[in-house]
């Protein structure tokens, strides 16, 4: 029994000698000094010996296994250094590994693109504050306290007199209060009524347009919202005038284009109408240059105001506005 131990062992040293990766050194330990181990076997088989020789040969048994523990702790520890070595070494012939780089998010890029068209036509583009007061939001757009046209915006108040701003037409009058005419603006951002569902969301982005000159005309507003429209839809995509109310303008029209999806013959994205509405316009009340002190026999104007993600999800192909606020990495990449 001694000698096939003292084999068991010579065997054991040799086996680790050959092995690459820690794994291998496992095995081996499994398989020596293991539940099931070749050197636990034998051992099982020490009452078969006569009863003078089983103390030498259970000493011996637990000195070897010791040994061999030690052979195979051993091997793990050059082996874990050996690979820790590899890792720091820096293989200066490798491709650097770019850092992965982000992107304007679907909302932004359709802000840009729409700011970037009217820049050429000569506006200029501010921003003004989300929480607004009462004043600039409802009442200088000819909104008095409790007047019924308040119930076409749902709002977050903060208090009496301060709101989240429900659309950026404030933006008209905080510029109309600092300058006089003639004023060409846009300004872009973000807006909030409480409604959520498959096209609403609690925060949403809009346009809002304004220019006062003398002698602005439904022309002039025809034509840049036209031109507008030919340079983001296309310029064969058709587009309507209907007549519309909003308290500060006078006449006032929403702005229809041919639904991009079916060309105008009829979907579900149109209801079935062929066309899509996209924004509301209208020419200056004159009613709103008595707040800003503005001469309505000498000056007239313009406004208009848009939503960003009515124009995203046109141009996308997109059915649910939610989709822009999840945050899911896998949407937004694909823009
Ligand atoms: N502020 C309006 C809204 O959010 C949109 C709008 C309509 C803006 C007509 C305008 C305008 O400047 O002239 O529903």
């Amino acid at each position: 029994m001694k000698d096939q131990l003292l084999e068991l062992k010579i065997r054991a040293l040799k086996a680790l000698e050959s092995v690459a990766e820690r794994s291998d050194v496992e095995k081996l330990t499994q398989q020596y000094l293991g539940r099931k181990g070749c050197f636990t076997l034998l051992l099982k088989r020490l009452p078969e010996l006569p009863k003078e020789e089983r103390p030498a040969i259970g000493k011996l048994v637990n000195q070897l296994k010791e040994e061999l523990q030690r052979a195979f702790q051993a091997a793990t520890d050059a082996l874990t250094a050996k690979a820790e070595h590899e890792i720091s070494v820096f293989d200066v012939t490798l491709p650097g590994r770019r850092s992965p780089l982000g992107h304007m998010h679907p909302i932004t890029q359709t802000t840009e693109e729409i700011c970037r068209i009217f820049v050429t036509l000569g506006f200029r583009v501010v921003q003004g504050p989300e929480v607004e007061l009462d004043y600039y939001n409802f009442e200088a757009l000819n909104m008095p306290k409790d007047h019924p046209a308040r119930d076409m915006q749902d709002t977050f108040y903060i208090s009496d007199n301060v709101v989240l701003r429900t659309h950026t037409s404030p933006m008209e009058i905080r510029v109309m209060e600092a300058q006089s005419p003639p004023v060409s603006i846009i300004s872009p951002g973000k807006v909030y009524r409480p409604d959520s569902d498959i096209s609403h969301t609690p925060m949403f982005h809009q346009v809002e347009g304004l220019l006062v000159d003398r002698g602005v005309t439904f022309g002039d507003l025809k034509g840049t919202l036209t031109t507008f429209v030919h340079q983001m839809f296309g310029h064969d995509t058709k587009l309507r005038f209907r007549p519309s109310f909003f308290p500060f303008t006078e006449p006032s029209a929403e702005v229809d284009i041919q639904c991009v999806v079916c060309k105008g013959k009829g979907c579900r994205t149109c209801s079935h109408t062929g066309w899509i509405e996209i924004l509301g316009s209208g020419m200056n009340d004159p009613e709103l240059y008595r707040f800003v002190g503005y001469d309505p026999e000498s000056y007239s104007g313009f406004a208009f105001g848009l939503g960003v993600e009515r124009i995203a999800m046109l141009k996308s192909g997109l059915d649910d506005i939610r989709l822009f606020f999840e945050n899911d990495i896998r949407f937004l990449q694909q823009f």
